[in-house]
């Protein structure tokens, strides 16, 4: 596996491919690399010949009251999950070389990147698209791979791709659960044992409201159902417990059509600081 770390050593190496013929897939994540990440990989490699895998911790998406600091960077072990599921290139840039003195472009999707993580992130939309626009920019690749878990991530990028015409594939992939069914994620590092049981109730929550409603009970009452027992879990703070259109995240009231339920919570059950974890997690609901 090529580890590059800049841009013009990046662009020769996607030139030999590119001469080659061979079809490219981009995973771009932040690290701390898990089972979902090599999910990714593995349907990348199933689309394309090359694979290769971004590693930035990207500033732009954290808030200034956020974790970017606290973000877990595990560079070495990353390099050992990649290079034993064959990676061909880690794309891992510095931030000058991803934001060089003088950078001065954001890309930004009203609507859609709005609402939700939109509303309790301000901003975060923003630096996801500008920095998911750069690496298909950089890579060119034929398809890119992002995880369900980040449901709205994944239609930010899905519009921001029709709307800029990239001709690349964007391909969702089913989230990874651990066994007990907590959707896995690199802040589930965050979580204390206490915290990691408790954090149970969202999956738990979003499972028992879609049976609800697939069962005919109103859309309200199981969304409130599910509130009180991300609550009464410990969770410290609800950001959105909701039913969406799947393409447009618009509210559903009713199950009319193809649905997605979606939550964000934080915990920080036994915490002395007032250091928090933010939880999301979502599931379809089809009538
Ligand atoms: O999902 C992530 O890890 C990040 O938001 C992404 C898509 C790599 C952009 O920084």
């Amino acid at each position: 596996m090529q580890i590059i770390r800049d841009l013009s050593t990046l662009y020769d190496a996607l030139d030999v491919t590119r001469t080659a013929g061979d079809r490219v897939a981009l995973v771009p994540t932040m690290g701390a690399l898990h089972d979902g990440h090599m999910s990714l990989v593995r349907e990348g490699r199933r689309h394309a010949d090359r694979v290769v895998v971004s590693i930035f911790v990207n500033p732009t998406q954290f808030g200034p009251n956020e974790d970017f600091d606290a973000y877990p960077r595990t560079e070495e072990a990353d390099v050992a999950l990649l290079a034993a599921e064959r990676v061909d290139i880690l794309w891992a840039p510095t931030v000058p070389e991803m934001y060089p003195a003088g950078f001065a472009t954001t890309v930004s999707l009203s609507g859609i990147s709005e609402v939700l993580d939109g509303a309790a992130r301000p901003g975060h939309f923003d630096g996801v698209a500008t920095v998911v626009s750069k690496l298909l920019g950089q890579v060119r690749p034929d398809v890119a791979l992002f995880g369900e878990k980040d449901y709205q991530q994944l239609a930010v990028i899905r519009r921001l791709v029709i709307d800029l015409n990239l001709r690349t594939t964007i391909i969702g992939v089913p989230t990874a659960r651990a066994a007990d069914g907590l959707a896995l994620s690199s802040r589930n590092a965050y979580l204390t044992a206490p915290e990691r049981a408790a954090a149970l109730a969202l999956p738990r929550a979003l499972n028992d409201a879609a049976q609800a409603i697939r069962a005919g009970a109103p859309v309200a009452a199981a969304l409130d159902a599910a509130r009180a027992a991300i609550r009464d879990a410990g969770f410290t703070s609800i950001d959105y417990v909701t039913l969406c259109d799947t393409a447009t995240l618009q509210p559903l009231e009713s199950l009319d059509r193809a649905g997605r339920l979606l939550a964000a919570a934080r915990i920080g059950l036994d915490r002395t600081n007032d250091f928090t974890t933010r939880l999301i997690d979502n599931i379809a609901v089809n009538p």
